[in-house]
């Protein structure tokens, strides 16, 4: 390592795998875990202080679904303690009355309530979930009720891609702070659904200047993040912020990763929280480090003027895509293989829309072929 390794700002805790919702573009492993393989609320206590220890700032609680913990309001109260700053990420269905009011009162700071769809028929198609889309807006309007700051995520495909218009409408009318247009990144079980999920060329374009206009217009009333779609791309993101740099995901069961499709890298170990510290895991882990910084790289990525701004973009499309996690990322237009994004998009776009493999616990290992239907 040719940089000093900083201490991360950011974790991601994944509660749970458990969720009322069956998404077909979920980020988590196709190999979900079952509750008897989650932490204890012990080990979930001693990680976060931890991560304060090591100065973490700010930690996002997720899932699956991070309610479904009888714990949370044990675990949010332990990280406000700790003076970190907690964000849950919920689907926001199946939330008993009151539940939001006593987190907040434990210390919650912000919640992030994704919509499937910005109409009930879309969210419940989507989320496979009756009702859904009425619970979701009673539970951001009790997020309101309570005093906190309310992010809606909309994550973005083929199925929704028209309802941007909408999904800031419902931003506004639910009064949130922030609207997340978050194009879906093809890992985990969006990877599966590639071709039933991605959106054709024009209707990218087209959202693109919705977004764009949208922003502008509402300056200092809404605040809108895009995450723009990686196969359209000239240039990667730098996914997590780089490797190992300053922020990681904890699974359920304690494993500690770089991001939320590490597993999918062949030949990368992964520690786990209690046999190791997670001060020893984030500074030398050999997973950790495998891809940290740019001593790693290849060309085209070695003499770029980019490399630490994207940081060579996501080493698990590189993997998924390039068959190869070292690779550049084929997103990137200097990568050998970018027009394979196009032609993967073409692929898709002209497939016909095979059905939704949807998110189950042990229905994902069976089903890893991205483009077969479902049963
Ligand atoms: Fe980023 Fe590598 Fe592409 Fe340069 S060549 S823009 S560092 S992915
Ligand atoms: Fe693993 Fe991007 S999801 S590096």
């Amino acid at each position: 390592m040719s940089e000093a390794v900083l201490p991360p700002i950011g974790m991601l805790a994944e509660l749970t795998h458990r969720c009322p919702l069956q998404c077909a573009y979920c980020s988590n492993p196709l190999e979900l875990l079952k509750a008897n393989r989650e932490m204890a609320t012990q080990d979930w206590l001693s990680l976060f202080d931890q991560a304060a220890d090591l100065g973490v700032l700010q930690i996002h609680l997720s899932g699956g679904e991070p309610t479904l913990r009888p714990d949370l309001e044990t675990l949010v109260h332990r990280l406000s303690d700790r003076g970190i700053y907690t964000n849950l990420i919920t689907a926001g269905v199946g939330i008993r009355e009151g539940r939001i009011d006593d987190l907040a009162k434990a210390g919650l700071d912000h919640v992030q309530i994704s919509f499937q769809g910005a109409v009930a028929a879309t969210t419940e198609k989507i989320g496979n979930y009756r009702d859904a889309h009425f619970k979701k807006i009673e539970t951001a309007k009790n997020v309101r009720a309570s005093g906190l700051p309310l992010t809606i995520n909309a994550p973005i495909h083929r199925h929704n891609i028209d309802e941007i218009p909408a999904f800031i409408d419902l931003a506004l009318e639910l009064d949130a702070e922030r609207l997340e247009i978050a194009n879906v990144q093809y890992a985990g079980w969006a990877l599966l659904n590639r071709n039933t999920l991605m959106p054709d060329r024009a209707a990218v374009e087209h959202q693109v200047n919705v977004v764009r206009e949208a922003q502008e217009r509402l300056h200092g009333i809404l605040a809108i993040d895009f995450v723009t779609p990686d196969y359209f791309a000239v240039y990667p993101k730098p996914c997590m912020g780089g490797w190992a740099r300053d922020a990681f995901m904890v699974a359920p069961d304690g494993t500690v990763l770089p991001c939320h499709a590490a597993g999918t890298i062949p030949g990368l170990v992964f520690d786990r929280f209690g046999e190791k510290s997670l001060a020893d895991i984030w500074h030398d882990s050999t997973a950790f480090n495998a891809f940290r910084g740019t001593d790693w790289m290849a060309e085209p990525c070695r003499s770029c003027d980019r490399k630490e701004i994207d940081w060579g973009g996501c080493r698990c499309q590189a993997m998924a895509i390039a068959g190869n996690a070292a690779a550049t990322d084929p997103a990137c237009i200097k990568s050998p293989l970018h027009a394979r994004m196009a032609a993967l998009i073409e692929e898709a776009t002209t497939s016909g829309g095979a059905a939704f493999h949807y998110r189950r616990i042990g229905s994902g290992m069976t089903n890893l072929a991205p483009d077969s239907t479902e049963a």
